[in-house]
């Protein structure tokens, strides 16, 4: 039986933090309901104690959406922002509060300038004051990677002792790498099933080292049952995990993971592209799922095998995440096959064996001056052609 893991979408609360990436409520709102649609299990809204604009809106996503999706806010370990995020969700069908400390060496010294007992102590005592206004509370160690690995389990330990039920485990600087971060995770989950096996174990990646999605993956395939993921890959810096790439890879890979999520695929695209739409942020080329060109197939020889089958190139279809269908490209480099494909494709009738190659002909002398061939162009080729006859 595959496994379930559950996706928080961070777009609203990590993504926005991206300059040029501000939102209004409108905006968020309308996100949110694509975010609906998408099937995420979790949207993490904002960071309500930041600004009242911040706070409105995650009330209004709540308003919005909350009946139908669970929604957390982040807040710092400290009550005021603990009472803003219970305030700002607590109408949502499934609330809960997200608490962020840092656990590294770095932050405690540096950020806190405490000793560590006293930081896990505010960690903990944040921990209780939450379960006193919702049951279900999310604590996150924050700079967990580079955190000293026992004093990263006591602080885990003591939170769930303290009441947290949901243990999530940032890459906050995506310093981490795949396998160093699967074993953190397998680690942390054998331990933590011993010290109560209800407790969810979550992951949050940053992208600085371009291995978000792999670390992310990687921690799925050692133990972790949740994960923290933005459209796009949005987020501070390189950004966050892209929720379109880890789905997919769950999806494509079924049979190696052995998980699947809830999200309905065929909306991905419909949401990259509304999100790049609101935030005048686009997205590369040849980003993975969602870039324009990420079914898109120039070379000849792949256009040909396409064309006999589509899976000879495809390990996954457009259709699935929501696309058209495949595109072909037309260059100097593309066959008689693709070439014949598209002029067929218009409906023409291409059966004289010479007639065609005359064509093909004229398009090859085309395409080597023009680089690419739209339709348009096989279009006006063709009836030239034939008006010429
Ligand atoms: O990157 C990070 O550590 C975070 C936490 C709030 C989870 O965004
Ligand atoms: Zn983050």
């Amino acid at each position: 039986m595959n496994r379930n893991i559950i996706v928080l979408d961070t777009t609203l609360r990590d993504g926005e933090q991206v300059p040029g990436a501000k939102l209004n409520v409108q905006q968020k709102l309308e996100f949110a309901q694509q975010l609906k649609r998408l099937n995420v299990d979790i949207i993490e809204a904002g960071f309500p104690a930041s600004s009242a604009g911040d706070f409105q809106a995650v009330q209004e996503i709540v308003r919005t959406v909350g009946d139908k999706v669970s929604i957390t806010a982040l807040a710092r370990a400290v009550k005021n922002d603990i009472d803003a995020v219970y305030e700002s969700i607590k109408l949502a069908q499934h609330p809960f509060i997200h608490i962020v400390l840092g656990t590294s060496n770095i932050h405690v010294d540096k950020k806190f300038n405490r000793s560590k007992e006293a930081v896990m102590q505010m960690g903990v005592d944040a921990v209780k004051y939450a379960k006193t206004l919702l049951p279900e509370v999310q604590y996150s160690t924050e700079d967990a990677s580079r955190s000293d690995f026992e004093y990263l389990w006591q602080t885990i330990e003591a939170v769930v002792k303290a009441g947290a039920t949901i243990i999530n485990v940032p890459d906050t600087v995506g310093y981490a790498v795949p396998e160093e971060f699967g074993e953190l995770i397998r680690k942390i989950n054998e331990r933590l099933k011993n010290l109560n096996d209800k407790v969810i174990l979550s992951v949050h990646c940053h992208n600085d080292l371009g291995l978000a999605t792999a670390n992310t993956l990687s921690a799925i395939h050692n133990g972790a049952g949740k994960i923290e993921v933005t459209i796009n890959g949005l987020g501070e810096r390189a950004g966050n995990t892209s929720l379109e790439e880890v789905v997919m890879g769950l999806k494509v890979r079924e049979n190696y993971y052995g998980c699947k999520t809830n999200i309905q695929t065929t909306e991905l695209l419909k949401t990259s592209r509304l999100l790049t739409h609101l935030t005048g942020l686009d997205v590369q080329v040849n980003k993975a799922i969602t870039g324009e060109n990420a079914f898109a197939h120039s070379s000849g020889i792949h256009q040909d095998g396409l064309l006999k089958d589509r899976q000879v190139y495809e390990i996954m279809t457009p259709e699935e995440v929501g696309g058209e269908s495949m595109e072909l490209i037309l260059t100097a480099r593309s066959g008689r096959h693709a070439f014949k494909n598209a002029v067929e494709k218009m409906g023409f009738d291409v059966s004289n064996a010479e007639d065609f190659e005359v064509l093909f002909g004229k398009f090859l002398a085309l395409a080597d001056a023009k680089k690419e061939v739209y339709d348009h162009d096989v279009f006006y080729l063709v009836t030239n052609h034939r008006t010429l006859d």
